[in-house]
């Protein structure tokens, strides 16, 4: 087996000795006394994470399941979207919409950068009617977040449009209050600011959404919502969990209430600038320009003639420190580093040094 290395990916991330410890818990009925007392406390803590006194669901299934979820459960043939799209994971999403038969209203901009509130004031203004508004919150391919949820949820809503974040490479590291905000659905993943394994995806459900889908049952099977809901009011889930997952997760959010989901958020503004900072001092320029970029993932831009493989291999070979590279345009142009869940000072030195030494080496050959 591979020996441990630090992740610094932007998903998976480091995960707590605890946490891993927590799947060789038994395997439990799923339908029984355990596993309901389990699940209510994910739904707990989870609704923390949301900072909701609203519906939230776990579902066995990766960010992109959850994503799906939201849209097959609020899209409906014919329905026009409203859709930012920045990056990989936003080109992602408003292709979903359209797989679900809805027209999607791109709103775009260059990868790196952000559409701006105005322009997405404009396009829902042109547009007049639509269904509801999908928001990247954190484009994990590029490394921009988008400074105006709140005012994007508020914009969508005065539309009697739904509005649904993807949060999945933010949440934890960055609060998004829902109930406050008026988020109708949001999205994060386990296995990024949460610092649990990969497997699990977490959703926010207003009421709004909740009284809609009464209305109008949504076509799917496996991410049908109001099932899940049905179910979770008795602790349990329609379909087999992944339960050690759950158990991991569990004691994830257990680990994120201890620490306090305030002063995580403060640590990922802290670790964040001084990753930014780090970089800076060896003379690598970020993506993103500092108005919209990302606290949870720093895209940065590599040295003329530095091999991106290359250099992420002897990154992970010689320092054991594990980065990720770039998506679509900026392939082989930008490595990414994650700063997420886990992160620490201690995390941070040892990648800004591993990145130092490994770059020179490389700019010096
Ligand atoms: C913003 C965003 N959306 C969606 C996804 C897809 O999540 P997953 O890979 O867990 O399916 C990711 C994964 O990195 C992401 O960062």
């Amino acid at each position: 087996m591979d020996k441990q290395k630090l992740i610094m990916l932007p998903g998976p991330t480091n995960v707590s000795d605890r946490v891993m410890k927590a799947m060789l818990n038994p395997i439990i009925n799923h339908r029984g006394d355990a596993f309901r007392e389990l699940y209510k406390g994910v739904l707990d803590r989870t609704r923390h994470l949301f900072q909701t006194e609203g519906e939230v669901v776990v579902l066995t299934s990766s960010g992109t399941g959850g994503v799906e979820a939201a849209v097959e459960n609020l899209v409906r043939p014919g329905d026009a979207v409203i859709v930012p799209v920045f990056g990989e994971f936003s080109t992602r999403l408003a292709e979903a919409v359209e797989i679900a038969g809805g027209k999607a209203v791109r709103v775009s901009s260059d990868f790196g950068t952000a559409p701006t509130l105005d322009q997405l004031k404009a396009a829902m203004g042109a547009q007049g009617n639509f269904k509801a508004m999908f928001l990247v919150h954190n484009e994990t391919s590029t490394g921009v977040a988008i400074p105006y949820v709140e005012e994007a949820t508020r914009l969508a809503r005065a539309h009697g449009a739904f509005a649904v974040i993807d949060a999945i490479s933010s949440l934890g590291g960055y609060a998004i209050p829902v109930d406050k905000w008026g988020v109708d659905v949001c999205i994060t993943g386990s296995q990024k600011c949460i610092a649990a394994p990969p497997g699990l995806a977490l959703l926010s459900i207003s009421d709004r959404v909740v009284e809609f889908l009464k209305k109008s049952p949504p076509k799917t099977r496996y991410f049908e919502l109001p099932r899940y809901l049905e179910y979770g009011s008795r602790g349990e889930t329609p379909f087999t969990p992944a339960l050690p997952l759950y158990y991991a997760l569990d004691e994830a959010l257990k680990e994120l209430l201890e620490e306090g989901f305030a002063k995580r958020v403060q640590r990922h503004d802290r670790m964040s600038e001084m990753l930014y900072g780090g970089l800076a001092d060896l003379g690598l320029k970020a993506v993103a320009e500092k108005s919209v970029r990302s606290k949870t993932v720093l895209a940065t831009y590599y040295p003329q003639g530095v091999d991106d493989a290359g250099f992420r291999k002897a990154l992970a070979h010689d320092k054991d420190v594990v980065i990720a590279g770039g998506f679509g345009p900026f392939k082989g142009k930008v490595f990414r580093v994650g700063c997420m869940g886990q992160i620490n000072e201690a995390y941070v030195r040892r990648t800004l040094k591993a990145i130092g030494e490994t770059m020179a080496s490389f700019r010096s050959s």
